[in-house]
């Protein structure tokens, strides 16, 4: 049995629509609270959790295997290999603000869900930041003036649009990704290999 922590929310659909297309039988029934999936035939356990869990199920090897987008695993800062990046879930992270934005004064406040992130990226431009992390609806704390900028994910570009934000910089581009535990890879090599076989062979 391959264990796989799949994140929810945002890339749910598209990761069964994924695994169903590489011919595991698993259906995410959207009016269940039930939080494991088994494809008792195919032999695959998935767990449904928060994307930022999803590398932390990974790590303490109770997943073998995760799938969930780059920004969660940089937020995670755990140490788990990458062995396969997956062709959906396309977005970046970006720093945004009002159009004309400039830097008067230091340290800059910034809002964000992704604390690390903000914090590297401040880092490595030699920036001084205070950061305010938030759960959600990030967009708009420049407009009530709780930060000066947002460190958030862009998909569309619909809710900057809407709150009269723009992308001030990119910061990096997100993919989902397959996630792997090192231990997990050594002793469960055949089922493991088995299973990124079978999804490597439609990334193709
Ligand atoms: C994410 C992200 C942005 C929005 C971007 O939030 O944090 O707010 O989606 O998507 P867009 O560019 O397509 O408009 P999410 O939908 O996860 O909701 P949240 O605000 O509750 O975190």
């Amino acid at each position: 049995m391959v264990n796989i922590a799949i994140a929810k929310g945002r890339l749910e659909k598209d990761i069964f629509e994924f695994l169903n297309k590489a011919g595991y039988r698993i259906q995410n029934n959207k009016d269940s609270r039930k939080l494991f999936i088994e494809d008792e035939e195919r032999k695959i356990k998935c767990f449904l959790v928060k994307p930022m869990d999803v590398p932390i199920y990974v790590s303490n090897n109770i997943a073998d295997v995760g799938i969930c987008g780059t920004d969660s695993i940089v937020e995670s800062e755990v140490n788990i290999l990458q062995p396969l990046k997956l062709p959906f879930g396309k977005s970046r992270m970006v720093l945004a603000g009002f159009k004309n934005w400039q830097l008067k004064r230091q340290p800059i406040v910034v809002a964000t869900k992704f604390p690390i992130t903000a914090k590297r990226y401040f880092e490595s431009h030699g920036l001084e930041a205070k950061i305010i992390k938030l759960n959600g609806s990030v967009e708009l704390a420049p407009i009530v003036g709780l930060a000066d900028v947002i460190v958030d994910i862009v998909e569309t570009g619909t809710t900057l649009k809407e709150n009269g934000l723009v992308i001030l910089d990119e910061i990096y581009k997100i993919s989902a990704m397959l996630v792997l535990n090192e231990i997990a890879y050594r002793t469960k090599r055949i089922e493991i290999t088995e299973f990124l076989d079978s999804l490597r062979g439609i990334t193709k």
